[in-house]
């Protein structure tokens, strides 16, 4: 790959800018660098071993750890006997080295002494059994005396260090999750109910609980749903979910709020897990400063398999997009995880590709879980920075290092934009109700992979996607994708409508506009209909191996004639306003539409009323790509396994371009004028080894010069 460092020196041609949009301010002012380093859990080690990290971080080029995150025994032996000391000499270690600390509150880690005083604390699972203590994250998210605990824990901490020069932001907890079935949590949820509802007629009429005689007399009758007791009232179903997300956002509040109390100043995040159901992100984003999430894709599958690395970009954009600003990728394995069920390595250039394609989807730092290998317990074999064999000419270390070399030098791309000009929808809501309902399928319906594949088409073209959920404001985009919006929050429609007559383009598929936001089925048309100029009349659900075919009779959209394969779910419309681009080939329903477009305003509604092969998704968002005008990072077309993802600098497009594919690859640009970090001019075809990266920059007349550095 082209080296890469920020001197930019020769003359740059014109480019192409993507809609110029401010760069961001760096995520910690006092570090105004990609962070890079991870993890450190310094209480499991000897003062020894805490020298050696010292030196081993500097030749990996760490400028950050995190500190803390299981340490509450370690602080806290016994109620109120604090033993700070070890931190205070840590603390004080990286700031000697320059490093930042992101300082955790340890209520991941609840000590065993507080579940043996306060048994409240301890989490009862769904079968009503009050958990015994061990493992992590095993809390109450109600006890008052485990928030008491953790509110207190969190103020020592933020008063003994909130003017610590190693103090760069605080880590609150560790990956929340989970549900409590505790009587503290239920009572909890019957008073969110009284909230939401106000009285039982509401809440009974919304549940339709007149069916099966599920009627609610008495508030007390309700209780979390699930486990051995109620399962058959959606609406009750989809309400537990939402208020357990909720409670951990309450939680994190009391947690974080006694943080800010002190030191209100310093900047607090949480780490966020993906597409983890329990915890909708979009409602605990609002209470962080930055977003933070934690990336463990590796060896789900084979090395050759794309699938881990276009999810992960989906995951990353959906994190950058929650702020639309720069996040942290706050946790990744330097080498394999361990709960895998096979523990494959970490290919060649892999490691810097898995850093660099963060970075690329919008990352202001990549960070790992751990930096030391722990010697016993149920991570001992989780890769980490510094292996068993604790050598710092490993491979593993030598990868830490070379990325930690290249982040060093892009001090530029920190706080760079992503403007994207298409929104892709994911609504954990939306997410819940599909799964619980008993239609149209139990199987198969695949919620997530249906976005994914819709998500490819834009990746394999290197075009920036925002992954937002379906409250988010849509104007300013060019295309709105929204795969199976089965469930309708409220306000929607009338935000895809607004969005589709101010001249924007909606393309939805089949189970969208089913029901409501308490899962109430729509009586009479979908509030959809209107805007998408027709009517369900039913949905065919296949079985496995059938299969039905969407012939175009279009040619603008797709080729007249073109043939694709069609599965799973086959929507029966009518048209009112909308034209069919193309109808079923077979089966009794051969020759009604499959594929529709209404104009609308000055917009355009399209709907995909079957689950269609990929090259369908692919060929149909590429057409409408080009009729919009909505163009990838480069020019050129990308060989498979490649995208280039482009952030924008001061006056200049950064763009990573990423071979995630074990193969090496021609990648020719149809594009002059890029330059690669070393200021050479680009010869307009790059050579990438298998997993190889390289990163190019575009830069406007007259934007270079005087760059720093
Ligand atoms: C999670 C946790 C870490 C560690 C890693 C690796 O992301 O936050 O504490 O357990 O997984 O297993
Ligand atoms: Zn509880």
């Amino acid at each position: 790959m082209p080296r890469v460092h920020n001197k930019l020196a020769s003359k740059p041609k014109a480019g192409k800018l993507t809609k110029a949009m401010p760069r961001h301010s760096p995520i910690i002012s006092k570090a105004p660098h990609m962070l890079h380093g991870g993890d450190y859990n310094p209480e499991q080690w000897d003062p020894q071993t805490w020298t050696e990290d010292d030196r081993l971080m500097g030749l990996a080029h760490v400028n950050s750890v995190t500190l803390g995150v299981f340490s509450w025994v370690s602080l806290e032996p016994e109620e109120g006997k604090f033993t700070f000391e070890w931190m205070d000499k840590i603390m004080d270690m990286q700031a000697a080295a320059g490093r930042i600390v992101g300082l955790a509150t340890p209520s991941a880690a609840s000590p065993a002494w507080l579940s043996a005083k306060y048994p409240d604390s301890l989490r009862v699972g769904q079968d009503g059994v009050r958990r015994r203590h061990g493992n992590r994250v095993n809390y109450c998210w109600t006890s008052p005396a485990y928030r008491a605990q953790v509110s207190k824990i969190a103020t020592m901490l933020a008063e003994r260090y909130k003017a610590h020069p190693a103090l760069g932001y605080f880590h609150v907890s560790n990956e929340y999750g989970g549900e409590c079935f505790c009587d503290l949590c239920q009572e909890a949820f019957r008073g969110w109910l009284k909230v939401r509802y106000g009285n039982l007629d509401t809440l009974n009429k919304a549940y339709w609980t007149a069916f099966w005689g599920h009627t609610y007399t008495d508030w007390s009758q309700i209780e979390a749903p699930g486990g051995t007791g109620e399962t058959a009232v959606y609406g009750l179903t989809l309400d537990w979910k939402r208020f357990a997300s909720d409670r951990i956002v309450d939680f994190y509040r009391q947690e974080s709020g006694a943080l800010k109390k002190v030191a209100p100043s310093i900047p607090v995040t949480t780490n966020l897990m993906g597409v983890y159901p329990v915890l909708d992100p979009w409602k605990i984003a609002p209470y962080m400063d930055f977003i933070a999430w934690d990336s463990y894709p590796w060896f789900s599958s084979t090395p050759s398999d794309l699938g881990s690395w276009t999810y992960t970009s989906f995951a990353h954009d959906l994190n950058r997009s929650l702020k639309n600003k720069p996040f942290v990728l706050m946790e990744c394995s330097p080498s394999s995880s361990n709960w895998y069920p096979v523990m494959g390595l970490k290919r060649p250039n892999a490691h810097v590709l898995e850093g660099l394609q963060a970075v690329a989807h919008g990352a202001d730092g990549v960070q790992y879980f751990q930096w030391r290998q722990s010697r016993g317990s149920s991570e001992q074999f989780h890769g980490a920075v510094v292996a068993h064999n604790n050598r710092s000419d490993a491979r593993v270390f030598r990868e830490v290092a070379d990325l930690g070399r290249e982040l060093e030098s892009l001090d530029d791309v920190v706080g760079a934009a992503k403007p994207a000009e298409v929104a892709l929808i994911y609504d954990w809501e939306n997410s819940w109700a599909i799964d619980m309902v008993a239609a149209p399928r139990t199987k198969n319906r695949d919620y997530l992979g249906t976005v994914l594949a819709h998500y490819s088409a834009f990746w394999s073209q290197g075009v920036t996607v925002d992954v937002v959920d379906s409250d988010q404001d849509l104007s300013g985009y060019k295309l709105v994708v929204a795969p199976m919006l089965f469930l309708l929050k409220d306000g929607v429609v009338e935000r895809l409508a607004k969005f589709v007559e101010g001249g924007g383009t909606l393309m939805t598929t089949y189970w969208s506009g089913w029901v409501d936001s308490t899962t109430l089925a729509f009586q009479g048309p979908s509030p959809l209909s209107k805007l998408l100029g027709l009517w369900t009349e039913e949905t065919d659900a296949l079985f496995d191996g059938q299969s039905n075919q969407v012939v175009s009779s279009a040619s603008d959209l797709l080729t007249k004639g073109a043939k694709y394969s069609a599965s799973v779910l086959c929507e029966l419309v009518h048209t009112t306003t909308a034209e069919s681009l193309a109808s079923y080939g077979s089966d009794f329903y051969a020759g009604r539409p499959a594929v529709t477009r209404n104009k609308f305003g000055s917009g355009q509604a399209i709907f995909v009323a079957s689950r269609n092969e990929q090259s369908f998704t692919n060929d149909l968002l590429i057409s409408l790509m080009k009729q919009l005008g909505i163009s990838g990072a480069v020019e050129g077309d990308l060989p498979t396994g490649i995208t280039v993802q482009a952030r924008h600098g001061d006056g200049k497009d950064f763009l990573f371009v990423l071979n995630c594919s074990d193969k090496e690859k021609a990648v020719r640009l149809g594009e002059s004028g890029l330059i690669d970090l070393d200021g050479a001019e680009f010869s307009g075809e790059l050579i990438l080894p298998a997993f190889g990266t390289a990163i190019l920059v575009r830069a406007k007349a007259g934007s270079l010069v005087g760059a720093s550095n």
